[in-house]
């Protein structure tokens, strides 16, 4: 029997909510790779603290979104779900990765700068600039062979690969070279209010996104509500319909359809029924994942347990990779005291 590849990726938990952006772009990949791959999936909390965030939320927030994935189908004995900081060795590999990366090297990446400048350049931290490299370093514990990401994340992945091959020639074969696995951009959901734009957790428009924990009416409204345009037909017209083709891609990932069919279906129909139906069908694929989360939440022990065994099996990976780090970097093993 042939292993099977291995699969890394993760999402910060930021919010109380992950939404259909999330839903759609990650995690119903996530899901379907999970069953081809020995995946890992990990709550990137010590990525979080990059950018201010309030302890208590932060907390909560993680269990919040770990309870989500759980919902959403990740399963947690068959693929290795845990929480970054329960696992000291992203902490201790990033260190050493700080050590061979150039100053200029992560001064190009896009991400930061972007993040930097939205902060004001003073109040950006050491820890955001450094985010990259502490990000290769989680995919490198792990013998990653792919890494399902957006395409923004793209350059991170690069640089992990540049890290790898560095470190690789320069202390002799340790790290597994990454792939980025790139998700579909046909799966990019937009921001309902303003479907030029990403949905995304930092969007000015609370009625622009889609929260997996809204509570159904809500949710339907927001759909219901999503901008559409002047010319009533419901076609696929990404550059002059933006908002309808919005909610035409939506409808076809998560109703398992083609775009054709659905133009067919609502031909000769308003924007009022194509709307309709699809809060129809988002709300009957969220709702259970809602439910499925609070009772995951209404037991936070036993979550907390799931953690604790996961972290425990992803230790045991990321923890031989590192003692190998160790070595190779010439680091005098501590004695065994008997
Ligand atoms: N930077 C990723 C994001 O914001 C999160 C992340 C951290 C990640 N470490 C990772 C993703 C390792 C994949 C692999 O989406």
């Amino acid at each position: 029997m042939t292993a099977k590849p291995r699969l890394f990726s993760g999402m910060q938990p930021s919010a109380d909510s992950l939404h259909l952006g999330n839903y759609i772009g990650a995690l119903l990949s996530w899901k379907e790779l999970q069953e081809t791959h020995e995946a890992f999936f990990f709550l990137a909390d010590l990525h979080a603290i990059t950018v201010p965030q309030d302890p208590t939320a932060l907390r909560e927030n993680t269990r919040r979104t770990a309870a989500q994935y759980i919902a959403a189908g990740i399963d947690p004995s068959r693929s290795t779900l845990f929480v970054q900081s329960h696992v000291p060795a992203h902490a201790q590999l990033a260190w050493v990765l700080n050590t061979i990366t150039g100053f200029g090297e992560a001064s190009r990446m896009t991400q930061f700068k972007d993040k930097a400048a939205k902060q004001g350049n003073d109040a950006a931290s050491v820890g955001l600039f450094t985010y990259p490299i502490l990000q290769a370093g989680d995919i490198l514990l792990y013998q990653a062979n792919q890494v399902p990401v957006g395409e923004d994340q793209r350059q991170h992945v690069e640089l992990t690969r540049d890290l790898a091959t560095r470190f690789n020639s320069r202390f002799g074969e340790t790290f597994t070279v990454p792939e980025a696995y790139i998700l579909k951009e046909t799966a990019k959901v937009f921001d309902l209010q303003n479907p030029q734009s990403k949905m995304s957790k930092s969007s000015e428009s609370p009625a622009g996104i889609v929260w997996v924990m809204d509570d159904e009416k809500t949710t339907a409204k927001k759909i219901m509500r999503a901008v559409t345009d002047a010319d009533a037909s419901v076609t696929f017209d990404r550059e002059n319909k933006p908002g309808v083709a919005n909610l035409l891609t939506i409808f076809s990932v998560l109703g398992e359809r083609s775009i054709e069919s659905l133009e067919n279906e609502f031909a000769g129909r308003g924007y009022g029924d194509l709307k309709k139906a699809l809060a129809e069908l988002v709300t009957s694929i969220l709702g259970p994942i809602r439910t499925r989360t609070l009772e995951l939440l209404d037991d936070p022990a036993e979550l907390d347990r799931i953690l604790a065994i996961n972290a425990d099996r992803a230790s045991e990976v990321a923890e031989a990779t590192l003692a190998q780090v160790y070595d190779r970097m010439g680091f005098l093993p501590r004695a065994t005291l008997r």
